[in-house]
């Protein structure tokens, strides 16, 4: 059995480890040119770093090998010791800085609304996202055990995993994407067409590559390229927290996996929780991928 736990902030469940720093991540200081990549967890965050990253350094996959060796885009709830926490390891990188978060929008550090930062957020389905999480969890030393697929079902839908509620989460962002600098995309729109995603996240970030330059980012960032490639796998995090014998990090990497996990009950049930958690939300998330 593993030895994790989450315990809960303001009605959210987080690792334990998070909760006992969350006054000094409550007041962590943004600065308005930091990019936040924000994601609820397994909706593609590692993708669209690899976006960003490859963005930032013009298309360059050598340079952008050396960037992650120096610094891997922190998570701000990152905390666990002895190893420098998220914000420590943000206080020492160079700006402007991209960092990545999954917090949802009501336990964001303040000053990333005060400062105008802008974010990036990247929405999954919840059907997939559940099936991704689910094995994450599996796999994942240092996150609770899944229990059985119908457990995790009914943790998922209550919202009683870590990072908690998908809806709430997603619905979260969405509603705040006008006011604030946010890039709203989602991993099945990447998926469909990644050259015309990955052209409104360098127009977001104030950058201009020239095509050939964004054909190689489309490859490179390709599920295939992004398998193979150790900075981008995993395959260099122990297995003492990542276990890729049980399931590799890059999993699939496709559209539509639910449909081999969900029974039909479970599906039809889900949709309704759908229609009922996100009434009144304008989001449009099509359920039969
Ligand atoms: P699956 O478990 O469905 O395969 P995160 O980085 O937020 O933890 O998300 C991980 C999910 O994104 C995994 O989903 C992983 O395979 C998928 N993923 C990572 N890189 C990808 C890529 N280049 N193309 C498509 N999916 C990718």
């Amino acid at each position: 059995k593993k030895q994790t736990q989450l315990r809960e902030v303001a009605g959210v469940l987080l690792q334990a480890t998070s909760v006992d720093n969350w006054s000094q991540i409550q007041s962590f200081e943004a600065k308005s040119d930091d990019l936040l990549i924000c994601t609820y967890p397994k909706s593609g965050t590692t993708w669209i770093q690899e976006i960003v990253d490859m963005i930032e350094q013009n298309g360059n996959v050598e340079k952008c090998q050396r960037a992650i060796i120096q610094h891997r885009h922190p998570f701000i709830e990152w905390a666990r010791p002895p190893q420098p926490s998220g914000v420590e390891k943000a206080k020492m990188m160079p700006s402007p800085r991209i960092l990545r978060t999954h917090l949802p929008t009501r336990l964001l550090p303040p000053s990333f609304w005060d400062n105008n930062c802008k974010f990036l957020y990247v929405a999954r389905n919840a059907k997939d996202c559940m099936v991704s999480y689910y094995h994450f969890q599996r796999m994942n030393q240092v996150l609770p055990d899944p229990g059985t697929w119908e457990e995790y079902f009914e943790a998922f839908i209550n919202g009683e995993v870590a990072w908690g509620s998908w809806f709430d989460h997603v619905k979260g962002w969405w509603e705040l994407k006008d006011r604030y600098q946010i890039l709203f995309l989602f991993y099945e729109d990447i998926k469909r067409d990644p050259k015309h995603e990955i052209q409104k996240v360098m127009q977001f970030m104030g950058k201009h590559l020239d095509e050939a330059v964004l054909d190689t980012i489309v490859l490179e960032t390709s599920f295939e390229k992004m398998k193979e490639n150790p900075m981008t796998n995993r395959s260099t995090v122990p297995k003492s927290i990542l276990d890729q014998s049980i399931s590799p990090f890059m999993r699939k990497g496709t559209v539509g996996d639910w449909k081999n996990h969900f029974t039909v009950a479970q599906n039809e049930r889900f949709d309704e929780i759908y229609r009922k958690k996100m009434e009144g939300s304008s989001i449009n998330f099509c359920l039969d991928l």
